[in-house]
């Protein structure tokens, strides 16, 4: 973040400005999207977990006629309580941690099998080998779609991610079209699991029920979009971002070779450093202040975590990378209720395919110098295209 490689300022640029913020304007009115921007730690921690003050349902602060009517709205991402207590409940029960935890040795062989492809060869590209392919297999597993459809996910939720970057009318549309097509995929495959229940997550959701109560079938499809959508470009950029992480601090590659206990630091370090997802949104409930500045009743606030996690006055020497940071209380997977559900299984992915790449491409890393392109998304952070090479 805080380096002059001429090769990663177009990546990098929003650090600067995440910098000057936090010392200047730390809680801003942007007159062009008409939103508030945080960017202090103590401020974003607030409005991410103040939920009786900072709502996550956009559509009770807008008219009728600009509702988004997207399966994620029907998510629990989109919720208040009490509904999200419910619902996060219910899913809960689905997606519990031992679930989770005996997807183990199947993430360790997917990601063996990428690696076999690449091994020989001496260079990969990151995303496109491993860090894509990775999570988007393990989700399609974990719910109990065929892998054949592993393209249409990636385009589904390229669109979908894509649509929140740029609001040119063609991202918005492909944006649309994604969400039907993935509305459609799922309404046939819950009726399948009704029909035929498997040993799957789709089908323990269509079972989960909490005081009497089951998921409707809009909110059911919606959890869904939300696991593929949310569950896998953000992985993807974890395990991106953490070898950009490694690329840019030399030594570290080494002493985690030497020391595997500090692979999970590490990984936390690069949700710190180079977070995946830069903002999350919320609404003002009721009117209230936030730092010198007041917020009106309904209005939008962009909560930047990116800003956050390497905010100072909560991290000494924020810029530094480093793998034995403690306390490292990030914001990467958010903070109060709407934590994220899927952390264990991103961390769990992520220090497989990072031991996996320890033990399995010797000597140094390098990534070549050439001008890495930031994914285009106003949420996300992470590269298109990483190469990496190393010693045959
Ligand atoms: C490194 C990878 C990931 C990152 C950085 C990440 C980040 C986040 C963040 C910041 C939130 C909070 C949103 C808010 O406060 O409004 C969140 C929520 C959520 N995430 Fe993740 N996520 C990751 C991976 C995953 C995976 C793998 C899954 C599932 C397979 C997942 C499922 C969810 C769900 C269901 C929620 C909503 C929880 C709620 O609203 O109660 N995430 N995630």
């Amino acid at each position: 973040m805080m380096q002059t490689n001429p090769k990663r300022e177009q990546l990098t640029a929003s650090y600067d400005w995440y910098r000057q913020m936090r010392e200047t304007q730390p809680v801003f009115f942007d007159q062009n999207v008409q939103a508030w921007h945080i960017f202090r730690y103590d401020d974003v921690a607030r409005v991410l977990s103040d939920h009786a003050t900072f709502s996550s349902d956009q559509n009770r602060f807008v008219p009728a006629e600009y509702r988004d009517s997207s399966p994620l709205s029907s998510s629990i991402l989109r919720m208040d309580p009490p509904r999200h207590r419910q619902l996060r409940h219910l899913v809960s029960q689905a997606f519990t941690p031992r679930m989770v935890a005996q997807m183990e040795s199947r993430i360790k062989e997917i990601t063996s099998g990428l690696l076999d492809q690449v091994q020989a060869l001496g260079e990969m590209d990151v995303i496109r080998d491993l860090a894509y392919p990775l999570p988007v297999t393990v989700i399609a597993e974990l719910l109990g779609i065929p892998t054949e459809r592993r393209e249409d996910f990636k385009q589904w939720s390229d669109a979908f991610v894509s649509g929140d970057g740029e609001a040119t009318e063609e991202a918005m549309q492909a944006g649309i079209q994604a969400a039907g097509s993935m509305v459609g995929y799922f309404t046939q495959i819950l009726e399948e699991r009704r029909a035929h229940p498997q040993n799957d997550l789709v089908s323990a959701l269509l079972m989960a029920e909490v005081d009497g109560e089951r998921l409707s079938t809009e909110e059911l499809i919606g959890f869904c979009v939300l696991l593929l959508v949310a569950g896998n470009e953000t992985t993807t950029n974890l395990l991106g971002n953490a070898i950009l992480c490694l690329d840019e601090n030399p030594g570290n590659v080494e002493r985690l070779r030497a020391n595997r206990e500090l692979v999970p630091n590490a990984l936390e370090e690069a949700l710190r450093y180079y977070s995946p997802v830069k903002l999350m949104p919320r609404w003002a409930v009721t009117e209230t202040t936030i730092g010198d500045q007041r917020i009106e009743a309904g209005q939008l606030l962009f909560a930047w975590i990116a800003s956050a996690n390497c905010d100072e006055a909560e991290f000494p020497d924020a810029n530094q990378f480093n793998i034995e940071r403690e306390p490292n209380r990030h914001l990467g997977f958010g903070r109060g209720i709407h934590f994220c559900l899927g952390a264990p299984l991103a961390r769990l992915e992520a220090k497989i395919a990072l031991s996996a790449m320890l033990d399995r491409l010797p000597g140094s890393w390098h990534v070549p110098g050439v001008p890495l392109s930031p994914i285009k998304s106003m949420s996300a952070f992470g590269v298109k295209q990483l190469p990496l090479t190393w010693e045959k």
